[in-house]
């Protein structure tokens, strides 16, 4: 078996081989090993821009999971070839909203709602579904005249949503969907959670008649490990502390916390903050740890003590990275080729494209 050394080399001499042809993106989350070989790092939404960036590219490789890889094929050019280095990495968050599930909670929506727009031309519902979902949903919003967000423009999307429609459905993350729409000063009643086991959601006509944000029922199983006692313990322990979540935490332990923001906006936060700052972080380690390596100026641990990565961004290790960037060069016996592919069905595309370039154009 190779070592991460070798693997390390041979990354860096496919990459050196293939030059301007390839491009190879990370998120955050993935493993150092990985992140050291990237020409860009971000969260998913600077990812989804990074990926218009380089149209001459001839192969993206998107170390992160399967929705980004898929987004990135949405925005790239139609001859460029996105790879994913490990098919297996997918969310499991992003699993827990599908196209029949959610085509079924928007007809029982339209029997309720009905489609007219009001005096203000705002139709009743908009849908909106975060980044983290399939192609198929995205494909939805575009079709159905909505849109897609990411952690770091939730609240500017769904400003977009309320200027089109009376009140938004909103897809896989309850907790994101909960702090934002809570952020933006939404009742908490007015926010009743979707159950697709229960017709019109088990809530009562008059509930939903009220409803602003129409909850889906998903989560991160990395985030939902974080809570208000870790926060109190880390507030005992280090009384200057400031505790930044990610907005996929629940919400009590968004309420707890200093601050929330994406995965950029904690890593800002900590590089803008004076020398000696102490920094209790809920999202997920890899990132956490990197952080506090690269800043020996704080004292910067994860609220969580039991470590947990992202089980599915970790499927992705050097061995696949260089795998894949190998085959893209070739041998004399073995010519290059193209392994991982990711492609959204034409099918789809067309509507998931429109909602991506509503996210990328929406302003706040
Ligand atoms: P960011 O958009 O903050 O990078 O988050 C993506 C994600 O999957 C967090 O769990
Ligand atoms: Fe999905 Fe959670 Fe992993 Fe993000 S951290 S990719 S939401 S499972």
């Amino acid at each position: 078996l190779a070592t991460t050394e070798e693997l390390g080399e041979r990354i860096r001499a496919a990459k050196e081989t293939l030059g301007d042809r390839v491009v190879v993106l990370g998120h955050f989350y993935q493993r150092d090993e990985v992140l050291q070989h990237a020409d860009f790092v971000g969260d998913s939404f600077q990812l989804a821009q990074a990926t218009k960036s380089r149209p001459d590219a001839e192969a993206i490789i998107f170390c992160g999971v399967h929705f980004m890889a898929e987004t990135a094929d949405l925005l790239s050019t139609p001859d460029q070839a996105v790879i994913l280095p490990n098919l297996a990495a997918g969310c499991s968050m992003a699993d827990m909203a599908d196209i029949d599930s959610v085509t079924d909670c928007w007809e029982q929506l339209e029997d309720l709602y009905g489609t007219e727009p009001d005096a203000d031309g705002r139709v009743p519902v908009i849908p909106v579904t975060y980044m983290n979902s399939s192609a198929a949903l995205k494909a939805f919003c575009g079709e159905h005249g909505g849109i897609v967000c990411t952690s770091s423009n939730a609240e500017t999307v769904l400003e977009w949503a309320f200027a089109r429609g009376r009140r938004v459905l909103f897809f896989p993350d309850q907790h994101l969907g909960r702090n934002t729409a809570k952020a933006m000063g939404i009742p908490l009643e007015h926010m009743p959670m979707w159950n697709p086991r229960k017709p019109l959601g088990g809530s009562t006509a008059d509930e939903l008649g009220d409803a602003e944000v129409i909850l889906w029922h998903g989560f991160c199983s990395v985030h939902k490990r974080f809570t208000v006692d870790q926060i109190t313990a880390a507030r005992l322990e280090h009384p200057d502390v400031r505790v930044i979540v990610h907005p996929e935490c629940p919400m009590a332990v968004v309420d707890a916390a200093d601050e929330y923001g994406s995965t950029d906006y904690i890593k800002k936060a900590i590089e803008a903050a004076p020398a000696g700052s102490t920094f209790a972080i809920g999202t997920e380690i890899n990132l956490v740890q990197r952080l506090a390596a690269e800043h020996p100026e704080h004292t910067i641990f994860c609220l969580d003590p039991v470590i947990c990565p992202c089980s599915t961004m970790y499927r992705i290790h050097s061995g696949y990275l260089a795998w894949v960037l190998e085959a893209l060069v070739g041998t004399a016996e073995q010519p290059a080729e193209v392994v991982n592919r990711i492609t959204v069905d034409q099918k789809v595309a067309g509507h998931a494209r429109v909602a991506l370039e509503r996210m990328l154009a929406a302003r706040p």
